[in-house]
């Protein structure tokens, strides 16, 4: 303890204040009640953001006006080490994550405690929002439902437009020079696509930096969001973009860019990997979901893996780690460099796990096949809805 403080929790507290500047999480430090040679003595110290300079409003009894601070933790510091900030017996610290007190009783015994963070929400306001790709006055996300007459992301919608706003990200890193150069119309193929959030952010995305209108189709089997996406597809003017009411395996489009196949339950996930695959996709994006097939044949399949097995939601992670890796391996057999990557936040949803991917010629394909019997083997299942599906074009 350094000989200016009168005990170990004063100590305490400006160690604590000290590490609060230093770590960046300080909002506001209060001194009051009476301090030596200054009759009600009462000090602050405030974080105020200005642009990307950080400064501290500084108020105190014994001083006319505010006064503006660097924010330089050991030149505050130093300045509370001193008279008359030194003979505080009372102060508050509020930081992003608690507030700590320090106390003194009549009998001059002192007390240092934390308490829950009560600045938090008022300082997350100057956080600046993330700079998007996406923007959200674009006019079908007032359509969706997703954004208010004003162009503003309604509350409840905004994990929504996170999500959105974060794939456009994806694609734009993945498929941006492509969209930039491609001479000929772009087709985006999106299937089970719901009330189409993506089929529209993706087509747009492509639409406002492609040469020539692209071609833009959503397929999923309810009709009354096929019907709603048309109607907004036509309001705001996406000649080129139409919802089809269908199921994904009936379906043969002959040449497809960009494939899409965002949750699409179990098996539909392969359904829309085969079709893409027999359309030359060229790029795909695709978020599997609850993948039941193989789930259902490794439970007791006399593999090392059956102990893990026998818990079913043990078995359930394990069946969507395979059926994944199973898809992953075909696919690059079939001539695609694969990647896995988590396209939005936990919160949001847990199946966040993303299989993207683009035709390449410099793969080794036998490998990829090789791999694939074997993990065939050493997991036990046999049968698998791509394999199926694309069996006169693997091996
Ligand atoms: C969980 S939603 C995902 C919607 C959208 N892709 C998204 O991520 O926001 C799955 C959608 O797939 C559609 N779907 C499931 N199986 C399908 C199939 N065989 N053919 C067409 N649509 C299908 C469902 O109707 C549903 O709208």
């Amino acid at each position: 303890m350094s000989d200016i403080w009168r005990n170990a929790q004063q100590a305490a507290f400006v160690k604590q204040l000290e590490n609060a500047l230093q770590d960046s999480s300080f909002k506001r430090v209060t001194f009051s009640a009476k301090a030596k040679n200054a009759d009600k003595f009462k000090a602050s110290f405030d974080l105020v953001v200005g642009g990307s300079k950080k400064i501290i409003k500084h108020e105190a009894s014994h001083l006319s006006d505010a006064e503006t601070l660097n924010y330089d933790p050991q030149a505050i510091i130093a300045l509370i080490k001193a008279e008359p900030y030194a003979g505080f017996r009372a102060a508050t610290l509020f930081t992003q994550d608690k507030d700590f007190h320090y106390t003194e009783n009549r009998k001059g015994e002192p007390s240092f405690y934390p308490a829950k963070a009560t600045m938090r929400d008022v300082v997350q306001t100057h956080n600046k929002p993330k700079n998007y790709l996406l923007s959200e006055n674009r006019p079908y996300l007032r359509g969706l439902g997703v954004a208010d007459q004003r162009g503003h992301i309604i509350k409840k919608y905004h994990p929504k437009f996170r999500q959105i706003a974060n794939f456009v990200e994806i694609i734009d890193r993945d498929i941006g020079t492509f969209v930039e150069t491609a001479d000929h119309p772009i087709s985006i193929l999106d299937l089970g696509c719901g009330k189409g959030y993506l089929t529209f952010a993706t087509y747009d995305y492509v639409a406002e930096r492609a040469r020539h209108t692209p071609i833009g189709q959503g397929i999923d089997i309810k009709e009354n969001v096929i019907d709603l996406c048309n109607e907004i597809a036509g309001d705001v003017g996406f000649d080129g973009l139409k919802f089809i009411n269908a199921r994904i395996d009936k379906n043969q489009p002959k040449n497809v860019d960009i494939l899409i196949a965002l949750h699409a339950c179990d098996t539909a996930t392969d359904d829309a990997l085969a079709l893409g695959i027999r359309a030359d996709m060229q790029y795909f994006f695709c978020a599997p979901c609850c993948q039941a097939e193989i789930s259902r044949q490794i439970g007791n399949a006399g593999t090392t893996f059956d102990m893990v097995n026998q818990y079913p939601l043990m078995r359930r992670r394990q069946a969507d780690l395979i059926t994944d890796t199973a898809r992953a391996l075909m696919l690059t057999a079939l001539g695609y460099e694969v990647k896995f990557l988590e396209f939005t936040p936990l919160e949001h949803t847990a199946k966040n796990v993303m299989l993207a991917g683009k035709k390449s010629d410099k793969i080794d394909r036998a490998k990829a096949w090789a791999d694939y019997l074997e993990l065939k083997k050493s997991s036990g299942f046999e049968k698998h809805a791509l394999e199926e599906n694309l069996r006169d074009l693997l091996g």
